[in-house]
């Protein structure tokens, strides 16, 4: 006698559906097993309505159904409508939306597909199937929903993966609350490694919270889409991950980890208050890692991985310390409240922050739940005090990195609009000894998911589940950008570089109306330039500008910029910008990458000058650290020369010989300023004042710049 063999549905398991082989016939049992002999075609059926053929296996899928024995026995695509049909049909007949326990198909289900066997036709079009009466009469006399065609193969295609899902879990919170989390696991039993995110922007796919079925069907459509179609056509940020910036469980569940998304208070089906960067969410996301350690399908150890908002929530409950949480990817992040996420040099990011509020978090929120004014905050708190360190009523936290002791892989975005600090000062503060920076460029989406998928892997497979890697990473990689778009990549031991030399480059107002020099001396004569301040009244952006001579010398920049500026301004205050770009004759050589005609500057950064107060023992040689405290404003006196010292983004760039460096200082943002982001403008003294930059002799106006020697 022949051997008998086991098998079973990983898209099911379905239970107490009828088999036939040559030898063997019965009822899937309650684990959903059938049994056959090597080589066997099995036929199921639900009465007289035969489901399909297949060569017995011992794991099959609805794919591998067929209508009759005589076709090839080839898988299906998920998208054939035969498929589709089959799997519809079959899924529908299941009670939970995420199918955790299968499908069973008791003596109801049986009677109610008998009454209508005839009329249901596997073989009819997808639209044909889901209006077939017969169809709409079993799911209708069961009191079931016909299930999406999108949905269905959304779970076929996730059993092809060995991933299987569960919805709307409920992660208790230490108040007797409640947060919501969907969570992706390998099919097989086990124990496995946690990668886990908190977010305000929803389960749904890409982006967004389920409210209603309309809704569901609808973030299934763009998770099939994902899978199916080409993802050109997608806006950046959603073309490398399914939901935008966090872990693909596609990618990470089949390397067994299980991936657990939680929506955060305030969002999606989660009650209570939403209320972003607080205390209140680090606490929660405490709870979720403790939870997720507890349960049975983890090993105990939690990651958290994400970028931006996921990536910035990160360092404030890494600061808790939870003891389950074993590593955390911050990938282009936040982290001082004030200075990355509010008032970079002390100027607002008013539209974007608006913008964000409105169109980033507004739709994923739960509609039942009160939320706590984020950018009305902000708006309160002009200066760094206590709302940015958790203090007072709906205060928010900035991140304290003497507290994260953790292994952190961190990457920030050089020269980004938000995210091109945080990863620098996580970096030089961590006491972490295992720590990793990966420089990136601003738009980071692709260098993150693609690029760098290798470190992460290596990264949490040797810190979550023990696995030392063959090659160890360099403790820093960076993208050195070298002009018109292109880069390579470079490892790095420290950062700022070992062999980095700051080169002072002296501004030179030189009697110049239109464009001042920059020279490598400090020139003895003095010389001022000045410009409108009032942008409104200008056609063009009011700009001092000043060039050098073309380079006698190839250079490596990789590192933190800064702007040393003596200025003063007919009103009390003034906002000023400063832009690094570089020249090849007329044409500028853009470093940007992967963000084509953006109008990018090699670096630039800005500073309101009556923050100008600075930390002596928090600056540093590269770095202007700003109080930004009120208690240190320092208005400026009509006419009267001040020093103000400009924190520049760090960034990197190759300068060939023969270019030329220009600075252009401003009174608001230049080309490369996002349409729509712009920061806050204050009427109050821009308005028909002028500023003046002082150059020479006493006034050492200059730029700094890292250069990299050989
Ligand atoms: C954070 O993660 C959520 C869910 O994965 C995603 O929808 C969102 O776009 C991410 N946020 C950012 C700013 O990347
Ligand atoms: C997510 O999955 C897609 C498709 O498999 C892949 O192209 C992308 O690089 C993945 N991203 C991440 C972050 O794993
Ligand atoms: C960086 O270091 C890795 C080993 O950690 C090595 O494989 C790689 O080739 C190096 N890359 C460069 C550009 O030197
Ligand atoms: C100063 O700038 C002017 C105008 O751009 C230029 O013609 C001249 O060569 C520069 N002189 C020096 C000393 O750099």
């Amino acid at each position: 006698m022949k051997q008998l063999l086991t098998g079973k549905f990983r898209d099911g398991p379905f239970i107490g559906l009828e088999y036939q082989t040559p030898s063997q016939n019965g009822v899937t049992d309650q684990d959903g097993q059938f049994y056959y002999e090597e080589g066997e075609l099995i036929t199921f059926f639900i009465g007289s309505l035969i489901i399909g053929v297949a060569i017995g296996s011992p794991s099959l899928t609805i794919a591998n159904l067929h209508s009759s024995s005589y076709e090839k026995m080839e898988d299906l695509e998920p998208t054939c409508a035969e498929t589709n049909n089959r799997a519809r049909f079959l899924q529908s007949l299941g009670r939970e939306v995420d199918l955790r326990s299968g499908v069973v198909i008791d003596d109801a289900t049986r009677k109610a597909i008998e009454s209508h066997a005839k009329g249901i036709q596997f073989l009819s079009s997808i639209k044909e199937f889901e209006k077939a009466a017969a169809v709409c009469g079993v799911f209708r006399e069961l009191g079931l929903r016909l299930r999406g065609a999108a949905e269905v193969r959304n779970h076929l295609r996730r059993a092809f993966q060995g991933i299987k899902v569960l919805r709307d879990v409920k992660v208790l919170t230490r108040d007797g609350s409640y947060l919501i989390a969907d969570v992706f696991l390998p099919i097989a039993e086990g124990s496995y490694p946690v990668l886990l995110r908190q977010s305000i922007y929803g389960r749904a796919f890409q982006t967004g919270s389920v409210h209603n079925e309309a809704e569901m069907l609808a973030s299934e459509e763009r998770e099939a889409t994902w899978f199916e179609k080409s993802r050109e056509e997608l806006n950046y940020y959603f073309r490398y991950s399914e939901t935008a910036a966090s872990a693909n469980s596609s990618t990470w569940v089949p390397q067994g980890y299980a991936v657990v998304r939680v929506d955060a208070r305030g969002v999606g089906k989660t009650p209570g208050t939403l209320s972003v960067f607080s205390q209140q969410e680090a606490l929660d996301y405490y709870d979720a890692i403790e939870w997720a350690a507890r349960q049975t399908w983890s090993n105990g150890k939690v990651g958290l991985y994400g970028s931006s908002y996921n990536a910035t929530t990160q360092w404030n409950v890494a600061a808790l310390q939870p003891p389950s949480l074993h590593a955390m990817a911050a990938i282009a992040s936040d982290a001082d409240a004030y200075r990355d996420l509010a008032y970079p040099g002390g100027i607002f990011l008013k539209n974007y922050r608006h913008w964000w509020w409105k169109e980033s978090v507004g739709p994923a929120r739960n509609k039942n739940s009160d939320t706590v004014d984020f950018v009305a905050g902000l708006e309160d708190h002009p200066w760094d005090d206590g709302h940015y360190h958790g203090h007072g009523q709906d205060a928010i936290l900035s991140a304290d990195f003497s507290k994260i002791h953790i292994p952190v892989i961190t990457a920030v975005s050089q020269t980004g609009f938000t995210h091109g600090r945080a990863g620098f000062e996580a970096y030089a503060e961590l006491p972490s000894t295992a720590k990793q920076l990966l420089i990136l460029d601003a738009a980071f989406p692709e260098y993150m998911f693609v690029d760098c998928q290798p470190d992460l892997e290596s990264f949490f497979s040797r810190h979550l589940k023990g696995l030392v890697p063959d090659t160890e990473k360099s403790p820093v990689r960076m993208v050195m950008r070298t002009g018109g778009g292109a880069f390579e990549w470079q490892n790095a031991t420290t950062w700022p570089l070992p062999n980095t030399e700051y080169r002072e480059l002296f501004l030179n107002a030189n009697g110049a109306t239109t464009i001042g020099n920059i020279t490598s001396h400090l020139p003895l004569q003095q010389g001022q330039f000045t410009y409108s301040a009032d942008v409104q009244a200008a056609k063009d952006l009011p700009t001092a500008i000043f060039e050098s001579e073309p380079l006698t010398e190839s250079l490596e920049l990789a590192g933190h910029f800064r702007a040393t500026l003596w200025i003063a301004s007919t009103s009390a205050d003034a906002d000023v910008f400063v832009a690094i770009r570089v020249f090849e004759g007329v044409k500028e050589v853009h470093y940007q990458t992967r963000a084509p005609g953006t109008g990018a500057p090699l670096t630039y950064g800005c500073l309101k000058v009556s923050h100008r107060a600075t930390d002596a023992v928090r600056s540093s040689k590269e770095r202007p650290w700003h109080t930004h405290r009120e208690e240190d404003a320092l208005p400026l006196l009509p006419n009267t020369v001040v020093k103000i010292d400009v924190e520049l983004l760090a960034a990197t760039g190759r300068i060939p010989l023969g270019c030329r460096f220009r600075v252009e200082v401003s009174p608001a943002e230049g080309p490369g300023a996002i349409p729509g982001w712009e920061r806050a403008y204050d009427e109050s003294y821009h308005r028909g004042a002028a500023n003046s930059i002082f150059t020479g002799g006493l006034y050492a106006s200059s730029i700094t710049i890292p250069v990299i020697s050989g």
